[in-house]
């Protein structure tokens, strides 16, 4: 009798069922897991470069949140809070800027204790005899020993001094023209076949052909020979020259843009006078870090530099401090993510990093569905920044709390601003308005 109620108790769909449960189990704590290894963020800052359409949710998530500048640190009021009226008073603040910024976010960049030499390893015509190719080894030395980056130089073949716009690169030299005598950048690591397969690549992204044809000498370097972007392996190349915990890899692309700069005033094809340094998202952030250290830079041209790039970190949308800091620890000083989640403790923010580029001429760019990078919070951190240029007696954009529509640049002496249509890149589009700036407000100034 015993024995029949257990029986009774006992439905064979049990073991099915219980599978069923076990493989869900299974399945949920496999996604918990890669949600923890990969982040909302990443896939995110993922589906921003590899123009991946965002759904509803992923808009939602990427612009939503508070945009709250009640926080936001005034760029004329100097320490003691008193207001700045004149350029001197400024230059004092600008000093302050730069220290603030490697103490909180880039951390510091080194001033002396090195040297650099060049070696022009390679030359010849290019693009049907309308421009020099120059291949320029920069060695940098300190008391460690050295470490070499190759420069890939095109200038327009006209005998007199051109205007240059240099930009670190991420795919390697061999990717910006098809131009087989481009040489492989030294840390570039691939085999023969995928970089014939990579030649030329970007070159829609360095617009080579038609700058020479405008006049404009066109200079890059493989990021990678001053700080490979990788977490791990950052500390090598040039970077491992120096001691400093806190250079880290943004700092160290800044740096190498300025050490491309110490050869480019000693190139007779060079108007040294002319110097644009331009930067894509990550490296765009290390061409605004540059052009501020660096006042070679005549004019700096942030390319959907994003966040602690040219948008506003109080804005708190699309990529935020917390996230940055930790999908890349390896890009900004180890105090920078103490501000993630706490941005309004943040000494700092975005404007004051742009302000700290005036007088010199300031070209600000995003992309209309590059929401990651929050074109918004760039327009805002222009915004906020202008009354630096305009206490040098430039003149400024007009105040809006709105971008300028879509393919519509808004320019003037100081400054320019233009949100391109499409995605996160740089384009023949972006090159098209930064040149006809370049020609009405840069090259005769
Ligand atoms: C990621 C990152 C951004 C960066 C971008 C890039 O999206 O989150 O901060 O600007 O990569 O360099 O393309």
């Amino acid at each position: 009798m015993k024995e029949e109620r257990t029986k009774r108790r006992f439905r064979w769909y049990w073991i099915p069922l219980g599978l069923i449960g076990l493989i869900l189990l299974l399945i949920g704590g496999l996604i918990a897991f890669l949600h923890s290894m990969l982040p909302w963020q990443n896939l995110l800052a993922a589906t921003s470069n590899m123009k991946v359409e965002l759904s509803e949710k992923q808009k939602a998530y990427v612009t939503g949140g508070e945009r709250d500048y009640s926080t936001l640190p005034e760029v004329l009021a100097a320490e003691d809070g008193t207001v700045i009226t004149d350029t001197q008073q400024f230059e004092a603040r600008r000093e302050q800027i730069l220290e603030l910024f490697e103490e909180n976010v880039y951390g510091p960049l080194p001033k002396d204790g090195f040297e650099t030499s060049f070696e022009v390893v390679e030359e010849g015509e290019a693009l049907d005899g309308a421009a020099i190719r120059k291949q320029i080894r920069i060695t940098v030395s300190t008391g460690k020993g050295s470490s070499d980056a190759l420069m890939l130089l095109y200038l327009p073949n006209t005998g007199t001094p051109s205007p240059v716009v240099i930009g670190l690169n991420t795919g390697g030299n061999h990717a910006a023209l098809d131009d087989g005598n481009i040489l492989v950048s030294y840390s570039y690591d691939a085999d023969d076949e995928k970089i014939q397969e990579e030649r030329g690549g970007r070159a829609y992204r360095w617009n080579i052909r038609d700058s020479i044809a405008r006049g404009y000498a066109v200079a890059t370097i493989y990021s990678g020979d001053f700080a490979p972007d990788n977490r791990d392996a950052y500390g090598t190349r040039v970077i491992s020259l120096f001691d400093e915990e806190e250079f880290k890899a943004v700092g160290a692309w800044a740096f190498g843009l300025m050490r491309g700069i110490d050869y480019l005033v000693t190139d007779e094809g060079i108007d040294a006078a002319h110097i644009a340094a331009v930067g894509h998202s990550r490296l765009g952030k290390a061409a605004i870090w540059a052009g501020v250290n660096d006042t070679r830079i005549g004019m700096v041209i942030s390319n959907d530099s994003g966040n602690s790039g040219a948008s506003l970190s109080r804005g708190n949308r699309g990529e935020t401090v917390c996230s940055i800091n930790k999908v890349f620890p390896h890009w900004f000083c180890s105090k920078y993510a103490q501000y993630g989640k706490n941005e309004n403790e943040l000494p700092v923010d975005q404007n004051l990093l742009l302000a700290a580029v005036a007088p010199r001429l300031l070209y600000v760019a995003s992309a209309e569905d590059d929401l990651w990078a929050d074109p918004q919070g760039a327009w805002n951190g222009l915004m906020a920044a202008k009354d630096a240029f305009a206490l040098y007696g430039l003149p400024v954009l007009p105040d809006s709390e709105e971008q300028p529509p879509v393919d519509t640049p808004l320019w003037c002496e100081s400054m320019g601003y233009h949100v391109r249509s499409g995605w996160h890149d740089m384009e023949a589009a972006d090159w098209e308005f930064y040149l006809t700036y370049m020609d009405t407000y840069f090259r005769d100034r």
